[in-house]
């Protein structure tokens, strides 16, 4: 843990012999990016628990936008936040810089976070422009787990049973032991019943499959697949974390009413009926941080003292491999952030 500045450890998944020249994320980008989401989660930690979603969403933006403009990037935001003034879909931030798109959420996880539960996060996500699926917001529905199983494995169209037969096979294990996450919805009744009358079991998650979602790719969370529907951006997000750890996800979007499919056609979206993959959801190579709000299966949250806080984090690009474990120790006396509460 970091008494002063940030400790970062570093772990590669992929064997890189040789640094690689950057073209448009600079290699120096990463610890800049990691700024952000410790922004926006510190100025999200103030308001833990507090039963007032709107005030820890707007302050998470605010200081997530803050510190975007304060990067030596030009970025077009793609994936934002449905009706923030500062980070939506279309808006331009950074100082000046290579031409990024980025993908965001300030705070994924507002009813987590009002409620003081696990799994509230900060992400951001930048790649070339044109690497992000630009995902109307509607629900999504997707399947997805970790690295090193056969990339062909799962399909949306399957269903549960059938894919959990071939997860449980390709695992070696049997399909007793596998663990299912799911967003804990009305609209899973059938889903849960089917996971459960194929054998598995389930982690039901109140809210946040992003983090449900990148839980399926780290061992020690015990995750083994993701299954449900939750958010389209989400879905963009989580693929981007995925693409950078290893791991595979097929989605769909899942349109409930005309609304939703105009939504759609207004993100150009023509064949309402495909199934994305990871690649179609985040092409390219791709930079993706998260700082931990509270705590949960992927970042510790933050802790806060008197005259400061911790913060973890985890920032991580596609084309390396290379995962960034960052602790980092915030001194209010110095920095204030506004985080004692003044604006
Ligand atoms: P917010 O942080 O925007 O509230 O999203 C939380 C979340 O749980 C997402 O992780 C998920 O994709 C989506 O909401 C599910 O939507 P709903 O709450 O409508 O089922």
């Amino acid at each position: 843990m970091g008494l002063a500045g940030s400790l970062v450890t570093c772990r590669s998944w992929n064997q890189v012999p040789m640094p690689h020249h950057d073209t448009f994320i600079d290699r120096n980008l990463a610890l800049d990016v990691v700024r952000v989401t410790e922004a926006s989660a510190l100025a999200a930690s103030l308001l833990v628990g507090r039963g007032d979603e709107q005030a820890a969403d707007e302050a998470a933006a605010k200081w997530m936008h803050r510190t975007l403009n304060s990067l030596a990037i030009e970025g077009a935001i793609v994936i934002g936040e449905q009706g923030s003034e500062l980070l939506q879909a279309g808006q331009r931030v950074g100082g000046g810089g290579p031409k990024l798109d980025i993908a965001l959420d300030p705070l994924e996880g507002t009813t987590i976070t009002a409620k003081g539960g696990e799994n509230a996060l900060s992400v951001v996500a930048m790649a070339q422009n044109g690497s992000f699926f630009s995902a109307p917001d509607i629900y999504m529905d997707k399947i997805a787990i970790g690295p090193n199983l056969p990339t062909t494995l799962l399909d949306l169209d399957a269903g549960p049973r059938e894919n959990l037969k071939r997860l449980a096979e390709a695992k070696g294990v049997p399909v007793v032991e596998l663990l299912v996450c799911i967003l804990d919805r009305p609209r899973h009744t059938e889903l849960i019943h089917q996971v459960r009358e194929a054998g598995a079991r389930i982690m039901l998650i109140s809210d946040g499959d992003i983090s449900g979602i990148i839980a399926a790719s780290q061992p020690q969370s015990g995750v083994d697949v993701y299954m449900g529907i939750g958010g389209a951006p989400e879905g963009v997000l989580a693929a981007a974390a995925l693409r950078c750890v290893g791991g595979q996800m097929q989605a769909r979007l899942h349109l409930r009413n005309d609304e939703d499919k105009a939504r759609a056609a207004r993100h150009g979206i023509h064949d309402l009926h495909r199934k994305y993959g990871l690649e179609d959801l985040v092409g390219g190579d791709v930079m993706f941080a998260a700082t931990g709000v509270t705590n949960g299966a992927l970042v510790r949250g933050v802790r806060r003292f008197k005259g400061g806080a911790f913060t973890h984090s985890v920032v991580m690009r596609s084309r390396t491999g290379t995962v960034r474990w960052i602790e980092s120790h915030h001194d209010f006396r110095r920095k204030s952030f506004g985080m004692q509460g003044e604006g």
